[in-house]
């Protein structure tokens, strides 16, 4: 007997945070980033007519429609292009239908676009029974982000594919799980909305400027990222704390940090964190600390005080996972 086949699946993917290597990371050098429980969820479905439709209602997409042969061409609205040029790239004959819900804001920074890229790949490789490995979803969902912003490191990608707490190289060099029980991160978010590709250009532009110093930074963050690789496996939250730190100093040096985080960062410290920094892209979006149980509340109310709001958020969570299908 034939099996039943597979019309419709639902898949979910986690947000992420940098915890430390961020810029150098897109020259090269390695990262260490966590997967955060706020997912979000696709449901995606083949159809029989050669059409896409997408609705996407977190982020303002309603009943957004295309001929598949159309796919990737002309205006890509903002919510639509990650789903549309993943769909393209995968290659699906027929029509396809997809619904997305998120549980955390695009606000924040998680990775919105990456996550969902990652859902879609990951759906479309159940439904046509292609059985991708997640490095194939990772790779594919990957080409996506750098056919649309042409830059990036897939740090994010990663992170929405495997989940965990990972140790990543440039595009996927090394992806390496750090296997941890828990992190007592604490993130606080700015409300600033920055663009990712602007800073990383504005980076660029001061390593082409003073390219022998921003070697070194990168260098050293680098360095950094591996000693904080072995304190996170050690469970050293006072050393990884302390590398945090440095990496905040390196990031300030390359004119990412602003006022509004260093604020946040600075007030966490006094506070009692045993470490704190930006994660991302800088400027805006979230910092994150590392806190000693006793001084959490004194380190949430610092965080308030500098403007900030802090955020629930687990880290350490699953990577995309199939929901339901039928
Ligand atoms: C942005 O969240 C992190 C950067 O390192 C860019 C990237 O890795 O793609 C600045």
């Amino acid at each position: 007997m034939l099996k039943d086949i597979m019309k419709k699946v639902t898949v979910s993917a986690p947000g992420k945070l940098m915890l430390l290597g961020e810029h150098a990371v897109v020259y090269g050098r390695p990262c260490i980033v966590t997967a955060v429980g706020q997912r979000i969820r696709a449901m995606v479905e083949l159809t029989d007519q050669p059409v896409f439709e997408l609705n996407a209602p977190d982020v303002a997409v309603v009943h957004y429609q295309k001929p598949m042969s159309e796919l990737g061409k002309g205006d890509l609205p903002k919510g639509a292009k990650f789903m549309e040029v993943a769909i393209k790239n995968f290659g699906v004959r027929r029509g396809v239908k997809v619904t997305t819900a998120s549980e955390f804001s695009s606000q924040f920074g998680f990775g919105s676009s990456s996550a969902s890229t990652v859902c879609v790949i990951k759906a479309l490789s159940e439904l046509t029974n292609k059985k991708l490995s997640d490095k194939q979803i990772f790779d594919l969902s990957y080409k996506t982000v750098l056919d649309i912003q042409g830059k990036g490191s897939g740090f994010d990608v990663a992170a929405a594919t495997f989940g965990g707490t990972l140790y990543f190289v440039t595009g996927g060099k090394v992806i390496k799980p750090l296997n941890i029980k828990s992190l007592p991160l604490i993130v606080g978010y700015s409300g600033i909305k920055v663009d990712t590709v602007t800073l990383v250009n504005e980076v660029l532009e001061k390593a082409k400027k003073y390219p022998a110093v921003i070697e070194h930074i990168y260098d050293a963050i680098g360095r950094l990222v591996e000693l904080a690789k072995k304190a996170i496996l050690q469970s050293d939250w006072a050393t990884l704390g302390e590398l945090m730190n440095f990496n905040e100093g390196y990031l300030a040096s390359l004119g990412v940090e602003g006022p509004k985080l260093a604020g946040m960062i600075y007030g966490a410290r006094e506070a009692g964190a045993y470490g704190a920094k930006l994660s991302g892209a800088g400027i805006g979006d979230c910092m994150l600390t590392l806190t000693p149980a006793k001084a959490k509340k004194a380190v949430e109310q610092a965080i308030e005080k500098a403007g900030g709001q802090v955020i629930d958020v687990k880290a350490n969570v699953e990577g995309a996972k199939v929901e339901s299908s039928d």
